[in-house]
């Protein structure tokens, strides 16, 4: 996720911004970049790669060409644009007034950029971010606003759609900094004087410890002497000023002990992002796909290839997909699909399920796919990688850098991106009509709340995995989309607390597995809402007698309301009422917290870097 970092004060300000850069490195980057305010011009330097690429290029314009006491920097997790030079922040003005950085994505930026362009500005790059940079230098320069830093940046931010952080600097005004922040953060840093801003206190945590917070959809400007935060309209705000009593290694990490824990809290803002820009009011958009309307119709199969989680996400996908759009969904872990010479035509769509776009399974995959006529939609959280750049389309899952190995908030918005794939296929193909789409778009809309209702579940599991202590295996049970829940489940508990942990589908266990069944030994089962299929419900209402009549402890996950569960649940974790389809989204979201705090149980303190495991696996 960008990191983003102000400073106003009274020192060199580009030392301090580099500084401050090297504190968002963690968050996970492909570029970076400062732009620094003098006596009435700005200086910037830029470039892809890692900030040492940042700081040789520094070196190559020379410092002394970037000098003054007002910076604003920036490290870049592409979304819109490839990790390039030019896409990098800071974008400048058409004037070479104004300098700006954002994280986040501005919706509209493409009729934005039409403007623009019909008024004769040649825009640098492929971003979304560079138009707010013109706008900012044409209110300013002309209309009620001009001369006007102030009412310029509330013009321009008023005028800008979807989640974003933004700084603007201007020339004209090289001892202030505009800010605004909507859904995405921005923390002030109160110096003596000197003012700091930063996506989190980790930018600034070496100079200041007495931070501000700012509420959503808050603007702020700050000058050496302080700051003064007011309402998209102007009028005044107030934030909460606090002390930061982290050290800077808890600060990187948000305050979480793991980033595994930071990366399950992120979550809702995961699965927004994601699905963020894929609905125009009317209809689903696969904006990023270039897969045209008469491709989608024309798929009579798909086939869904991915790895570890990624399949797991892709498995809940064959549900969706089958159940929307009505053609045949076969998965395969990526690993075996061309060994078994798959049949594939130009009529099959493979969908490409992966985090790290580089996992050398999945790519062979979709290399096999493309050799034998098949078009590939990629679904990836990192922009640029290889799959998308060999598939024929891509929908980017936005869910930030991912840190901890073990995948938790991807997963979540590869669920996301991978349903989006679905309602454009069923639209496509008519196979749902439009009320039916927008009925389910709403469902998938409220996700991120009820997610942020299930991380409340955190203390209650805390309490399970302290009772059940150092447990030498366990099982998952899920049926229908409970399934690749329970998959998901067992995974993570492999990953982090190196158990035996096994999913199965709950029908199944009469076939075999119920034989391991004993005395204590904890199974998690995954219910389906009892207001879906009613006899999916009834069932595994049974397969839990059956476990529990077998001396098993029973963790039950099902949704509030679900009374005809609590008699044969030994611990009764609840999640928000929602269609069955929707579960993974939800339900997942428990077992993450259980196969972390079981871990930490059986003694693996560093969950984020699990032995033997690798983030991104490259070779096959
Ligand atoms: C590795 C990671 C898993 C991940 C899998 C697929 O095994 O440890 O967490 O699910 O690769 O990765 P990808 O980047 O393709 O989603």
């Amino acid at each position: 996720m960008c990191g983003i970092v102000g400073y106003v004060g009274n020192q060199q300000a580009l030392n301090i911004a580099v500084e401050a850069l090297r504190r968002m490195e963690y968050r996970g980057y492909d570029s970076s970049g400062v732009a620094v305010a003098g006596a009435g011009t700005i200086a910037m330097a830029k470039r892809a790669g890692k900030l040492a690429n940042l700081e040789d290029k520094i070196t190559e314009v020379g410092a002394d060409t970037l000098q003054g006491t007002t910076a604003i920097g920036h490290t870049r997790w592409a979304t819109h644009g490839r990790p390039t030079d030019e896409n990098a922040h800071p974008h400048m003005s058409f004037d070479g007034k104004v300098a700006i950085v954002h994280n986040g994505i501005i919706e509209n930026f493409a009729p934005l950029r039409d403007k623009l362009e019909r008024d004769g500005v040649e825009l640098k790059s492929e971003t979304d971010s560079e138009v707010a940079a013109h706008l900012l230098a044409q209110a300013y320069n002309e209309g009620d606003t001009q001369g006007d830093f102030r009412a310029s940046a509330l013009k321009v931010l008023n005028g800008l759609e979807g989640a974003f952080t933004l700084l603007f600097m201007h020339a004209d005004h090289p001892d202030q900094i505009i800010a605004a922040r909507r859904s995405t953060p921005l923390i002030v840093g109160v110096g003596e004087g000197e003012m700091f801003l930063g996506s989190d206190v980790a930018a600034f945590i070496e100079f200041t410890k007495q931070a501000v917070e700012l509420g959503q959809d808050s603007v702020v400007s700050i000058t050496a002497d302080g700051y003064e935060i007011m309402n998209f309209d102007g009028s005044p705000a107030e934030g909460t000023e606090f002390t930061i009593d982290w050290d800077l290694e808890a600060a990187e990490k948000g305050g979480f002990d793991s980033f595994m824990m930071k990366e399950i809290h992120e979550q809702p803002a995961a699965v927004r992002d994601t699905l963020a820009g894929h609905w125009d009011g009317e209809r689903v958009t696969l904006d990023e796909n270039t897969i045209s309307d008469t491709d989608l119709k024309s798929f009579n199969q798909v086939f869904v290839v991915a790895c570890g989680s990624a399949y797991h996400s892709g498995l809940a996908a064959k549900y969706a997909i089958e159940h929307w759009v009505r053609i045949p969904v076969q998965i395969e872990v990526a690993s075996e699909f061309r060994y078994r010479d798959p049949v594939l035509d130009e009529r099959t769509l493979v969908l490409a399920i992966s985090q790290s776009g580089e996992t050398a399974d999945t790519l062979e995959a979709v290399r096999h796919a493309k050799t034998q006529g098949a078009k590939v939609l990629a679904v990836c959280n990192t922009n640029g990688s290889q799959i998308p750049r060999e598939s024929d389309a891509v929908i980017y899952t936005h869910a930030g850098p991912e840190i901890g190995v073990a995948s938790t908030k991807a997963f979540l918005a590869q669920v996301a991106a991978n349903y989006i794939v679905g309602l454009g296929l069923a639209q496509a193909k008519g196979t749902k009509y439009p009320d039916e789409i927008r009925a389910i778009w709403e469902e998938l809309e409220w996700i991120p709340a009820k997610i942020e209702q299930v991380l409340q579940v955190r203390e209650q599991i805390g309490q399970i995995a302290q009772t059940l202590g150092q447990v030498k295996t366990m099982l998952f049970l899920g049926r229908g989309v409970g399934f690749p829940i329970a998959l998901e489940g067992a995974l993570k508990l492999k990953e982090l607390a190196y158990i035996h942990a096994e999913g199965f589908a709950a029908g199944e266990l009469k076939h075999g597995p119920i034989a391991l069944i004993e005395d204590d030994l904890p199974v998690v089962v995954i219910v389906p809402s009892p207001r879906g299929v009613s006899q999916l419900h009834s069932k595994i209402v049974s397969n839990i007698q059956e476990i529990r009549a077998r001396g098993a402890k029973t963790i039950v996950i099902a949704e509030e309301g679900d009374t005809a569960v609590e008699p044969y649940s030994n611990w009764l974790i609840r999640i928000p009422q929602t269609p069955t389809i929707m579960q993974p989204l939800l339900a997942t979201v428990p077992l993450q917290f259980l196969a972390a705090d079981i871990a930490l149980e059986c003694g693996n303190e560093d969950i984020d870097k699990p032995r033997n495991l690798a983030k991104s696996v490259t070779v096959e």
